[in-house]
């Protein structure tokens, strides 16, 4: 197939721009390189730099499918600027999905977030379960999948969201190319916590211990970014024309934020000092992904389940001096 990936310079879009390369079809990125880096764009995929909502010369080439992972994903400046996000997120994916719509390209793989349930009733979290985001972050994703929704039943579009949970690790492609997380502002509790054994900071900052978990610390569902990107394959095979199908993506274990720096430490031999500080606004205690739906629908399962293999090819990933 030729499919446009949207974000593919980007830490999840690159991965899956390389799986699609592998499995044989022509991939073109749309990155505008505001966060990505080129670098990141895999050898055998076209790149084009450019916004979302520049996207209609280049879907005018021809394509069957998109995979759109282009966002503003910083929960933090989504409160801070929200308007970037509405603005990014929403204007930029309904001119993208106006564009695809023109150009007669009518299926769509898109980037949802656990986000979106924002403080859930009850663990784990179904695909059914309420939808109140809490950040504008989690707000824009939701309405793109409302607007999906829409353009589904109205336009015949066929379109699967997949709504990820904590995503970490690296991939290593065939051509023995790395692909890893490195995001310049990083929020992400795993690659902080690789930086304190690197040497890179003295401390990591545990943000909670006051929360009603088993250890006072938040609880996460964290998954390999080499099984979220197989998803997508899964998901563009799914993409039937008029529905909009909604998965979650997760391991289905969650693990505190203390558990995550204990395994840490075992795969780096690295002590990792830790420090409790402050809550960060706008965090559950617990988000922990059912991925019964996309398992019984599409027939996923995580190859690499367990914590210690995430962490083990993030930590392998990074450069070390
Ligand atoms: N954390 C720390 N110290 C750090 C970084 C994170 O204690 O240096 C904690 C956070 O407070 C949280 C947990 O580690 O409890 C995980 O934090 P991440 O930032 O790694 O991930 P989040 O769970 O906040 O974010 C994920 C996705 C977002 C999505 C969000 C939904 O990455 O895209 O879930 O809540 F919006």
């Amino acid at each position: 197939m030729k499919l446009l990936v949207t974000g593919g310079a980007g830490y999840i879009g690159s991965v899956v721009a390389a799986q699609l390369v592998e499995a044989g079809h022509e991939v073109a990125v749309l990155d505008d390189l505001s966060t990505g880096h080129a670098d990141a764009v895999p050898a055998g995929a076209a790149f084009v730099q450019g916004t979302i909502a520049e996207a209609g010369p280049v879907l005018s080439q021809g394509f069957d499918a998109v995979l759109h992972f282009a966002a503003k994903s910083l929960v933090a400046e989504s409160v801070a600027d929200p308007a970037k996000y509405w603005t990014g997120n929403l204007g930029g994916t309904l001119a993208l999905l106006e564009a695809m719509r023109q150009a007669g390209v009518d299926r769509i793989v898109f980037s949802s977030t656990a986000a979106t349930y924002g403080e859930p009733e009850r663990s784990p979290i179904l695909e059914t379960d309420p939808t109140r985001p809490t950040n504008p972050y989690g707000a824009s994703k939701l309405a793109i999948d409302t607007a999906l929704t829409a353009f589904a039943g109205l336009y015949g579009l066929g379109a699967v969201s997949l709504r990820y949970f904590n995503v970490a690790g690296a991939y290593t492609a065939r051509d023995g190319r790395v692909y890893r997380e490195r995001h310049d502002v990083e929020t992400h509790l795993i690659p902080n916590v690789l930086a304190v054994a690197l040497g890179e900071h003295p401390s990591v900052k545990v943000f909670g211990a006051d929360y009603p978990t088993p250890d006072g610390t938040c609880v996460r569902d964290y998954i390999h970014v080499a099984d979220l990107s197989r998803a997508h394959l899964l998901a563009l095979d799914a993409c039937a024309p008029g529905r909009h199908d909604i998965y979650n993506l997760g391991s289905g274990s969650g693990f505190s934020v203390q558990e995550v720096i204990a395994v840490c430490r075992e795969v780096t031999g690295h002590p990792i000092p830790a420090e409790i500080a402050d809550r960060r606004p706008g965090d559950p205690a617990v988000l922990v992904a059912s991925s019964d739906k996309i398992h019984r629908e599409l027939g996923w399962t995580p190859d690499h389940p367990s914590l210690k293999s995430i962490v083990t090819d993030a930590w392998t990933a990074l450069p070390k001096n």
